[in-house]
């Protein structure tokens, strides 16, 4: 069994973590957990940071679902703790003050799914599968699939994913609105590298501040929702980015953004 659970590496701005259980087909066990929420932390923390990729090790999954073998001998008590312990990963995740882009390489299943959708944005290889399969196993899910995928697919999919239990291929993935690309599984990462690059080199402050918007969008009123659009909308020209990207079009050349 591999020794880290959680791999992470630079390039550029880009931090990329892996879930490093390939033998389990990157199943999330508590450790797994526990050393994902600390490479989130640090890649909060780090201003070199600009864009987060997550994705798995191994040709076969990004993460086949939460840890079975670990959940089989949980008392309830321990099973309501192994959910608020996955549902708090997911959360920090979703609440990321810098872009992460899932890059699904595989199977994304139960828990799998449920740590894509915790991504602000996702890109799926067309070999990819997804699901919410915990109803085979007598379970439901537990790290926030019941509501993310509501939120994301709309009822009807969140109910058959759910009820039905049974994997959907890329392409119908991204006919629901789950992922937001499907791309050919030889060109996963390149295209996933170049678009988190192209993130990277966006105004960080702005980046945030689209994160922030909708992030409290999704959860609340219309009218609370706008109001918070504006206050970031006129925070932004407190930022030196602000200038320069306004200032850069005018002079017709590229911005260079400092994140002050
Ligand atoms: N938890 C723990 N171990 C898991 C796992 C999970 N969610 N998913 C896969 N594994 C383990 C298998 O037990 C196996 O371990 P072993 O070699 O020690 O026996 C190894 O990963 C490889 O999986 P295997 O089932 O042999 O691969 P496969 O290619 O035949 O099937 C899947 C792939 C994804 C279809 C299958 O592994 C599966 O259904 N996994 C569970 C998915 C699930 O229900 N997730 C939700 C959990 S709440």
């Amino acid at each position: 069994m591999s020794e880290t659970p959680v791999l992470t590496a630079d390039r550029g701005a880009v931090r990329v973590v892996t879930v490093n259980r390939p033998d389990k087909l990157n199943a999330l066990n508590a450790a797994t957990l526990d050393a994902l929420l600390a490479a989130f932390e640090a890649a909060a923390a780090d201003p070199a940071v600009r864009c987060v990729v997550l994705t798995g090790a191994g040709p076969k999954a990004f993460v086949a679902g939460a840890d079975i073998a670990e959940m089989n001998g949980l008392s309830a008590v321990q099973g309501r703790d192994f959910s608020l312990r996955g549902q708090k990963l997911m959360r920090r995740v979703e609440k990321m003050p810098k872009p992460v882009i899932g890059m699904i390489n595989g199977f994304a299943l139960g828990g799998g799914l449920e740590l894509a959708m915790g991504c602000h944005l996702r890109i799926a290889a067309d070999t990819a599968k997804v699901g919410q399969p915990e109803i085979n196993l007598g379970l439901i899910p537990g790290f926030g699939g019941t509501q993310r995928l509501l939120r994301l697919a709309g009822r009807a999919a969140t109910l058959e994913l759910c009820l039905v239990g049974a994997p959907i291929d890329a392409a119908r993935a991204r006919e629901l609105g789950i992922v937001n690309r499907v791309v050919p599984a030889a060109d996963l990462e390149a295209e996933t590298m170049k678009l988190a690059e192209q993130i990277a080199n966006a105004a960080p402050l702005a980046l945030r501040g689209v994160l922030d918007c909708i992030n409290v969008g999704g959860e609340c009123g219309i009218e609370e929702g706008l109001e918070y659009e504006t206050a970031q909308f006129g925070l932004m020209f407190a930022t030196q980015d602000m200038r320069e990207g306004t200032t850069a079009f005018l002079e017709r050349r590229k911005p260079h953004f400092s994140g002050q």
